[in-house]
């Protein structure tokens, strides 16, 4: 089904994980909307700073940089529209019996405490402003389900899609709408990070090879016009909280 997207010129999002990968195509694709975008990253973002775009370097894990962050966005841009928490790690891939130590932390970290720290700025935010606010989490089809090797991330997006639905039961008569969306398969650096594991501690990398044989991934537009149409085209607002988005090809 077709469903049209209303003018988003002028609307405001916040990006994390906008150094590369799906964050930098979601916001290169936003701005040619004519958005304005509040972009992070530990390191520099391939955008210049001006009237449409912020860029700030820190880690998510960091609240006090997140909070700072936000700030900025709001004293910048007057609000934000919509928070998108991008940021996550694949690593450590190691079955979960030798999980340990602070590759297990940093997953944690940046995968479920930096979502939590952004959402939290967010809905504070947009309850101290009249009007909605829309959250999305990205999570993964590691939330469904266990996967062998996969342990740390498959617990870090198993989070992430109750944090969300706790969000929306606490937040939704402040005016967020939260969604945890799992974006399907697209050809970034964490895809190339999981076709170099090996056999040994990750079973099922031959299916990844072929993904990319075949290429099967999602694009980062198709990606970009699903996570709108949830964020702002009433029909296409999906029935939970939890969300996947459609394979585009394949
Ligand atoms: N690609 C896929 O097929 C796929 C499938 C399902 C879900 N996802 C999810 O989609 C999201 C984006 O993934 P991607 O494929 O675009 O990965 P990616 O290419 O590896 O990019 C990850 C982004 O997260 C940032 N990041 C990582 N650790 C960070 C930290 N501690 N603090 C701040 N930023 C941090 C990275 O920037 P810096 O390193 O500069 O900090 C980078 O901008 C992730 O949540 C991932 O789990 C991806």
């Amino acid at each position: 089904m077709r469903m049209e997207l209303p003018d988003l010129t002028g609307k405001v999002a916040v990006i994390t994980g906008a150094s590369r990968g799906l964050g930098a195509g979601l916001a290169k694709d936003f701005l040619a909307r004519g958005m304005k975008v509040a972009l992070s990253a530990r390191s520099p973002q391939p955008f210049e700073d001006g009237e449409h775009v912020l860029t700030r370097q820190f880690d998510v894990s960091d609240p006090k940089a997140m909070a700072e962050f936000s700030s900025a966005a709001v004293a910048q841009f007057g609000q934000i529209d919509l928070w998108i928490n991008n940021a996550g790690i694949i690593h450590p891939v190691v079955k979960a019996r030798d999980l340990d130590g602070p590759a297990l932390y940093q997953s944690l970290d940046v995968n479920v405490l930096g979502v939590l720290y952004g959402s939290q700025n967010f809905v504070r935010h947009v309850e101290s402003r009249s009007g909605e606010g829309v959250l999305l989490n990205i999570s993964s089809g590691a939330a469904y389900s266990g996967m062998s090797g996969w342990a740390a991330y498959c617990m870090g997006k198993a989070s992430v899609d109750r944090l969300t639905e706790t969000f929306q039961l606490e937040e939704a008569e402040h005016g967020v709408r939260c969604y945890s969306v799992a974006p399907g398969i697209i050809d970034t650096d964490m895809q190339a990070q999981i076709r170099d594991c090996k056999e040994e501690v990750f079973p099922n990398v031959a299916q990844f090879h072929e993904y990319k044989a075949q290429d099967l991934y999602n694009t980062v537009r198709h990606v970009a016009k699903h996570l709108l149409q949830m964020a702002f085209a009433p029909s296409a607002r999906p029935d939970t909280v939890s969300a996947r988005i459609p394979a585009e090809k394949g």
